[in-house]
């Protein structure tokens, strides 16, 4: 008999959850709501914490990054943004807006997890990401998965807090050689993680890979090797595969072969949840294979796959590191404001940026398309209108297709509410 991934409950802390997160996609692509509607479902949510000012500023009327820019406005010119730093006070109260208002409106058995990436360094990583970390939890965040670094330091950044024990704690990792010195430094504050997330060659926004030999990876084979690992040492942990799962089925296997859950993103992009302008969800639904590409130009060093009409591309936008700096390292560089100043010496027109991009505008903005490998399939999981769009999903949609959903088959969503194209052609 077939199974679907409703025949897996995922045992996490005590507590039993459909085995399906659907993850973190930052700034503010998997939102508070389409992470509710996950928890709803019983399963795992994730919002973001990337550019929690400016994500703050759009949701609640905050005015962080208006205040920041304001205070560090005399540095606008100068090439060294050393001096931009962080209040930590106002990230920790965006962060305590952003986790408390998303915990707050929480209903159903599942659970809102936050995504927090070690690469956003913010002019200094250690304050910032502590910053980060202890104000999700003071908010009342259920679980934190640790994202896009090796994360070293951040059990020590989160030992003294009285929900360290309790909160649940993940890491994303893309092989055994970046789990294994992880697991090591946990051990030291008998704080092993709750969960680990793998993510294969297959996935959206960074990637643990090289951006020429991706291709040579396995997500299976990954997974297999840690789960080996994780055994041969007795440890209990569950594994929770990501990167190209597209159907219940995909997932199924996985859950077959001793993972406890899936991560999936790429099909929630198009859902009214997802926080993508409505016109780049288009884009994304009508996407062909040829379109995607994997690059460098992220200046946080790791490649990314993206479409490759993406508007951020090889574009020459002034560097707003007084607003935003989100990836300013411990010294204040950033590779596109390098990148920025080396084309401004060269040029005196419009400049062209072609080997980095500015990714905290164009992220806010969502000007850079990032998706994952199966991003072109996406036409298939929904139905095509009299106007040639697609009709776009509910969140609800998609997870119930990957939780009750056999044999690889992809249920389409029903054809309940007209559009505005279906309503005027009824009426001529
Ligand atoms: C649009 C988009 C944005 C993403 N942003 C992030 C992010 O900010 N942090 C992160 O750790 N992973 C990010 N990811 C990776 C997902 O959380 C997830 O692990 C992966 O994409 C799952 O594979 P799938 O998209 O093939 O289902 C992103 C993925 C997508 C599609």
């Amino acid at each position: 008999m077939s199974k679907a991934l409703n025949d897996f409950r995922l045992k996490l802390a005590g507590k039993e959850y459909v085995p399906i997160f659907v993850g973190g996609m930052g700034v503010d692509i998997s939102t508070a709501e389409l992470a509710l509607e996950a928890a709803r479902l019983g399963g795992i949510g994730h919002i973001s914490d990337a550019m929690v000012p400016t994500v703050s500023d759009r949701r609640f009327k905050t005015n962080y990054v208006q205040e920041k820019q304001k205070k560090y406005k005399f540095n606008i010119g100068n090439v060294d943004k050393s001096l931009v730093q962080f209040d930590l006070e106002r990230l920790a109260e965006a962060q305590k807006l952003f986790v408390s208002r998303t915990m707050d409106s929480k209903k159903g058995d599942g659970a809102i997890f936050i995504n927090c990436m070690e690469k956003l360094t913010m002019n200094s990583p250690r304050d910032t990401l502590q910053t980060r970390l202890l104000a999700a939890m003071d908010a009342g965040i259920d679980g934190i998965t640790l994202s896009a670094g090796l994360h070293l330091g951040s059990m020590e950044l989160m030992k003294d807090h009285p929900r360290f024990r309790d909160v649940m704690i993940g890491v994303i990792v893309s092989s055994l050689r970046a789990l294994r010195p992880f697991l090591k430094r946990a051990a030291k504050f008998e704080r092993l993680p709750d969960y680990i997330t793998v993510e294969g060659p297959l996935a959206g926004g960074h990637l643990g890979f090289g951006a020429d030999d991706w291709h040579e990876y396995s997500l299976k084979k990954i997974v297999n090797e840690i789960l080996n690992y994780l055994n041969e040492n007795d440890l209990n942990i569950p594994v929770v595969p990501a990167g190209g799962i597209f159907t219940g089925t995909d997932g199924v296997e996985f859950l077959e072969s001793g993972a406890s859950a899936v991560q999936v993103a790429t099909r929630f992009t198009v859902t009214e949840e997802c926080g993508l302008p409505e016109k780049t969800k288009h884009h994304y639904l009508e996407a062909v294979e040829e379109d995607i590409i994997v690059n460098t130009i992220s200046p946080t060093g790791y490649p990314m796959r993206m479409l490759r009409q993406s508007p951020g591309i090889a574009d020459g936008i002034r560097p707003n590191c007084e607003a935003f700096g989100y990836i300013l390292d411990n010294s204040g560089h950033c590779q596109y404001v390098d990148a920025y100043n080396r084309e401004l010496d060269k040029n005196e027109g419009k400049i062209s940026v072609q080997d980095k991009t500015c990714l905290c505008t164009q992220f806010r903005k969502f000007r850079i398309w990032t998706c994952g490998h199966n991003v072109y399939r996406l036409k298939d999981t929904t139905h095509k209108l009299e106007d040639g769009k697609y009709k776009l999903l509910s969140a609800e949609d998609v997870f119930n297709d990957y939780q009750f959903s056999k044999d690889h088959m992809i249920k389409l969503p029903e054809r309940k509410t007209s559009t505005a194209s279906e309503i005027s052609l009824a009426a001529a």
